[in-house]
């Protein structure tokens, strides 16, 4: 895992938005793997920006979510969908359909797993996946005990991420107590990972990512099984590493 620690979010999220265009250079038609969450919504802001500065094209990108909530309505302002269009697509003046999001709808949710795989592996997979970090060390919303084998499926939150999330809602208790999520399995087929971290918050769950034994323990350790795994991280997030 190759590790990087610079001074600011912001000096992060410019590294994550030049090492993401130089690929959309050699690949046009690069298929990225979005997060939502605080952390790439800075990363995103910076790619449009120097998308612009040197004129490159981001017409043929497709994107794929990592996950979603369960059971929200159609269109919910806290759906991820509804979050990557607006931090994500409107941002870096993208069509909406090159946006692909594992379905969280409760009338379909017994196939929408193996349907969002099946999506990824018709386009030939995903070539950069942007991770972000849970402060209990998950990654897409695969919680400690996820199996590191797992694949695209419906996932129960922890109360620990449902407080952590719990800011996007207006009350604690409206929270979805499910997910789906893309399985750690399915994370480690990207052909790279670029992890992105901020703040003393994530210290820990970092240092035991980069650190730690490979465990279903701390989810984000499965990316020390990656050949092309990068971390950027602040003074605050890289603050507990060796
Ligand atoms: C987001 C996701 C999560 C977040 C993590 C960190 O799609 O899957 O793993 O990356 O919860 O969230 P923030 O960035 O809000 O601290």
């Amino acid at each position: 895992t190759e590790v990087v620690v610079v001074d600011s979010p912001d000096s992060a999220s410019a590294l994550a938005a030049e090492l993401i265009l130089s690929k959309v250079r050699t690949k046009p038609a690069l298929r990225l793997g979005v997060a939502t969450g605080a952390t790439p919504v800075s990363l995103y802001r910076q790619m449009a920006v120097l998308a612009k500065q040197f004129g490159i094209d981001l017409g043929e990108l497709q994107a794929y979510a990592l996950d979603e909530y369960v059971g929200l309505e159609p269109g919910s302002p806290q759906s991820f969908r509804h979050f990557l269009e607006e931090h994500f697509i409107e941002v870096l003046g993208l069509d909406p359909n090159c946006l692909v999001v594992p379905s969280g709808d409760v009338a379909t949710i017994a196939t929408a797993g193996d349907h969002f795989e099946k999506a990824i592996l018709d386009t030939g997979g995903i070539d950069c996946q942007i991770l972000g970090i849970g402060s209990n060390g998950h990654i897409g919303f695969n919680e400690p005990g996820s199996s590191l084998g797992s694949r695209t499926r419906v996932k129960t939150l922890t109360e620990n991420t449902r407080r952590d999330n719990g800011a996007y809602f207006s009350q604690p208790e409206d929270v979805p107590v499910h997910c789906i999520s893309q399985g750690i399995g399915t994370i480690l087929e990207a052909r790279s990972l670029v992890m992105l971290a901020f703040g003393d918050k994530k210290a820990e769950a970092v240092a035991s990512a980069v650190e730690g034994p490979i465990s279903a323990s701390c989810p984000a350790s499965a990316i020390q099984l990656h050949p092309h795994a990068t971390v950027i991280l602040d003074e605050g997030a890289a603050s507990r590493l060796e």
